[in-house]
């Protein structure tokens, strides 16, 4: 009986982090505006907890928190109708007395929206403690004013769980029963039977409500059976006993035709029976025993419905889940041939859950009524024996429990709590089935992940909401041509296509993919959703295993023409969107070593070339590197051409560069940049992985000093002087360069000295005035002073973020290294390294990354 707890304690260790495991990555992510999704929400209209599809799914029907809206089922954020159905005062009042909070609690959130009939839907609402439902007419958007007391159907406090669906008109739910939500009731409100659980703990155990749905009886079903209402919860365990309430997830049904007793069970169901529901890693001992939600997944290929499960584990503190999958018949096999569990009584007043091997009555407990039941003249549970009926009361709980297929999670998950799935089953192009589970997160995003061969890949991740916030709901459409994901969350609802095919923009990508939904058509050269691409399906590719070898060859390739100025920084681009691939950069046809201080590169993708010179000349490639399925699949993304050009430089744009890399000498730096003497250095020619060596450029600086741009925009401009100084003699570019420089700093320090310039110019000022100046400090004073005078205030500590330092404090010559000798092994730490080599690096090489920036057409 301690196996569970055993599990449980795992996924403690699991938890702090010993397990690297479970760790898909996925492998696009969308950004919220990158996909630009069709959305909606009213101003100052919260909790959009309810969806509902028209019958004909032309409409959406969206309970928020004191309203309903009608929506247009293909483009959402056209309204439709909307009514709103708010607490009136005295109610509002009453809540309040009662201690709960008028502005979030005492309010009027719709629980339950359900069909009632073609013409009108069933809705539920908290009301401030007082739950009520009346009925929407669809007509004219109003609602009956039937007022009926929602007790039972309703939840009293919008935070407590609730699950509901409707069959035949009568509403079957899932709730709590009174204000406190201590009486937790499964129900059936019906005019002529309605039904209850007993109020046992037996029965329910503190359940947490997750989902309920109908499973029809087969219309083949030569026994007879009868339709059942399936109820998925989470419940303290009476089973098993540990020092902390122990959860388990579970199962329960009852039959549509279930009357109650007639005297044992008078008004209750007759047919409750419940199981737990299993899923875990057991090689690791990893038991998942929270429910999230439930799909069931039914499609015509199907031969039975299938259950797909969202779980986490009760300690979550590192978010793991998964998702578990079950037919139907596992689940009827337990509760119609299983054995049923039984306590007794031990040590006087303590109970304990073992297996009932003793005889079981006939007609079987918790049977629903079939043909064999009738044959023996049990027409209805009315006249069920008082034997069967007082046995189902005594043992709704069965011993054997609902394994999942295969044994094991469909997926595991780490460093993500999901809230919701949805599962949808395509057909890919050489007729291979997948479901494709849709499922949200804690934080607003969508994955779509598929297993494929014993794998899962997440196809996707998207952000569907503009906070992280959670996903409340999910729902998925499936009408012909309009094929979408439902989302909404607190502040909205978003609707999703189930593919993004078009952008994946080259056939590589569009098979690396992997979606079973996408395949790249040779005729119009784009990627395209099978579920709308029309015409003869030679004309595609879909590859799942990500084989991208039928894949036309490359015929145009994607070239640029860069120049830079000699000494200067290049940063060359590259656009990849896979998570899962690597950027490699070649130039000559070598792989260049990002550690080398030749090389940077910046967010994982894009080159920085330092200190250029006439040496980095030449071709450079960007490749992306992916592993599919133990293979590595290699593609060119970009080719750029680099020119180095000598231009002549400003003594301002002279200063920065030559401090980023030599520090204090500046006067024989600047005369070594325009003269070209400083030896190129060779490109270092090694096969390594480049790695994340520097953060993203930030935001244009504001400083007139970190826009020179122009110079690399329009090199034309500049040809001309090139030219002559090439030829001409060099020391009378220096000369005039020291002369402009010279009387640049007489300036300064005039200014200085006048006391119009800020900061370190003042301690410099008061130095030179006091004579206490030392020798040595002079120049670092100086160059300094001429940052602060180049560099606005607000520009550099904006920069600098929370650390703010002295420019001068990091100490340049070593720089360089900083930024490449550190190796970082996994994402993490290239992560934090970016964190730290932006925080670190002083103020200018900001401005190099931008003043590198020339790349003028961008993607
Ligand atoms: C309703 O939405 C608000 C605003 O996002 C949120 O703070 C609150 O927790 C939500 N309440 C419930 C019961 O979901
Ligand atoms: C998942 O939820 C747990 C508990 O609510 C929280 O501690 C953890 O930070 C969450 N993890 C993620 C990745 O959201
Ligand atoms: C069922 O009831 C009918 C009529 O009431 C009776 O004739 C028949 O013998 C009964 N069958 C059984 C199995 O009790």
């Amino acid at each position: 009986m301690c196996g569970p707890v055993e599990g449980l304690l795992t996924a403690l260790v699991v938890a702090f982090g010993t397990a690297v495991a479970f760790a898909p990555i996925p492998r696009i992510t969308w950004e919220h505006r990158e996909v630009g999704l069709v959305q909606f929400h009213e101003p100052d209209i919260f909790n959009y907890s309810a969806l509902l599809l028209s019958e004909d799914e032309d409409t959406l029907y969206v309970g928020a928190r004191e309203a309903i809206f009608a929506v247009n089922a293909s483009n959402i954020s056209q309204k439709q109708r909307e009514v709103h159905w708010k607490v009136s005062e005295d109610k509002k009042a009453k809540c309040a007395e009662k201690g709960k909070s008028k502005q979030t609690e005492c309010l009027n959130y719709i629980r339950v929206l359900q069909p009632l009939s073609a013409s009108s839907l069933y809705v539920c609402g908290t009301n401030a403690f007082q739950p009520i439902c009346d009925h929407l007419n669809l007509e004219s958007f109003k609602f009956l004013g039937k007022n009926e007391d929602g007790k039972g159907r309703c939840p009293f406090d919008p935070a407590h769980s609730y699950t509901s669906v409707m069959v035949d008109q009568e509403l079957y739910s899932g709730t709590a029963y009174n204000f406190l939500g201590s009486e937790p009731i499964i129900s059936r409100n019906s005019s002529h039977s309605p039904l209850r659980t007993e109020y046992t703990i037996p029965w329910l155990n503190e359940p947490s409500f997750v989902f309920a749905d109908v499973i029809r009886k087969s219309p083949d079903g030569a026994e007879g059976e009868d339709d059942k209402i399936y109820f998925f919860f989470t419940e303290v365990s009476v089973e098993y006993e540990f020092v902390f309430k122990l959860m388990v997830p579970r199962i329960a049904r009852v039959c549509k035709g279930d009357q109650g007793g007639l005297r044992t069970l008078q008004r209750k169901w007759t047919s409750f029976l419940k199981a737990k529901l299993i899923c875990s890693q057991q090689d690791i001992g990893l038991i998942f025993n929270i429910l999230q939600d439930v799909f069931v997944l039914r499609a015509p290929d199907l031969k039975e419905p299938v259950f797909y499960a969202l779980f986490t584990p009760q300690l979550n503190n590192v978010g793991l889940s998964a998702v578990c999958a079950y037919t139907l018949s596992t689940v009827e096999a337990v509760f119609s041939r299983g054995k049923y569990m039984q306590s007794t009584t031990v040590e006087q007043s303590h109970t304990k859950w073992v297996r009932y091997n003793g005889p079981v009555p006939t007609p079987r407990p918790g049977a629903c009524i079939n043909s064999e039941a009738r044959a023996a003249n049990y027409t209805s549970s009315l006249n069920l024996p008082d034997k069967t009926l007082q046995f189902v009361k005594d043992h709704p709980l069965m011993d054997d429990s609902v394994t999942p297929i295969d044994n094991k999670p469909r997926l595991v998950k780490k460093d993500v709590n999901y809230t919701q799935i949805v599962v949808d089953r395509t057909q890919a192009l050489d007729g291979t089935i997948y479901d494709v589970m849709f499922i949200s997160t804690d934080r607003g995003t969508l994955h779509k992940a598929v297993s494929l061969d014993n794998d899962v890949h997440i196809i996707e991740e998207t952000r569907l909401f503009q906070n992280s916030e959670p996903v409340q709901t999910l729902l998925l459409s499936l009408k012909k041509g309009r094929k979408f994901v439902y989302a909404s969350s607190n502040s909205g609802v978003v609707q999703v296509p189930l593919a993004f095919c078009r952008k994946h923009s080259s056939c590589e990508d569009c098979v690396l993919a992997r979606d079973p939904y996408c395949a790249w058509s040779t005729s119009t050269y784009t990627c395209v959703d099978l579920h709308e691409a029309q015409g003869p399906s030679r004309a595609w590719i879909q590859e799942m295993s990500g084989d991208v070898s039928s894949c036309p060859d490359k015929s145009k390739e994607n070239f640029r023409q860069h120049f830079f100025k000699h000494g200067g920084t290049a940063e060359l681009k590259c656009s990849q969107k896979s998570n899962l691939a690597q950027v490699v950069w070649k130039f000559q046809n070598g792989v260049l070593k990002a550690e080398s201080p030749k090389y940077g590169l910046v967010g994982r993708k894009n080159l920085l070339i330092f200190n250029l010179s006439e040496g980095d000349n030449g071709v450079y490639q960007c490749l992306s590197e992916e592993r599919v399925r133990n293979k590595t699949v290699s593609q060119l993304l970009t080719k750029h051409v680099l020119e180095v050009k000598i231009i002549p430089r400003t003594p301002v744009t002279t200063t920065l560069s030559a401090s980023q890399t030599e520090g204090r000498r500046i006067t024989p730096r600047m005369s070594a940049a325009s003269s070209l003497e400083s030896s190129a250095p060779t490109p270092v020619i090694q096969a390594t992985t480049p790695i994340a060596v520097t953060s993203p450029p930030k935001p244009p600086p504001t400083s007139t000093s970190c826009e020179p741009k122009v110079i690399n925009k329009v090199p034309q401009l500049h040809s001309a002087k090139t030219v002559y100084l090439k030829s001409s003699d060099n020391r009378l570019l220096m000369s005039l360069f020291l002369f402009i420089f010279i009387l640049f700093l007489c300036l300064l320090v005039y200014n200085c000295y006048k006391g119009y310039l800020p900061g370190q110019c003042l301690k410099f000022r008061s130095a030179l005035l006091l004579g206490k100046k030392k020798p040595k400090s002079d120049f670092s004073d100086l160059e300094q002073s001429v940052k602060e005078t180049l560099v606005e205030p607000g520009s550099f500590s904006q920069q600098n973020g929370e650390h703010p330092k002295p420019a001068l404090d990091t100490g340049y010559e070593t720089e360089q290294d900083t930024i490449t000798s550190k190796v970082p092994t996994d994402r993490e730490d290239s992560q934090r390294i970016d964190d730290l080599s932006a925080r670190e690096k002083p103020f200018d090489v900001k401005c190099e990354l931008k003043f590198a920036d020339s790349d003028a057409d961008g993607d």
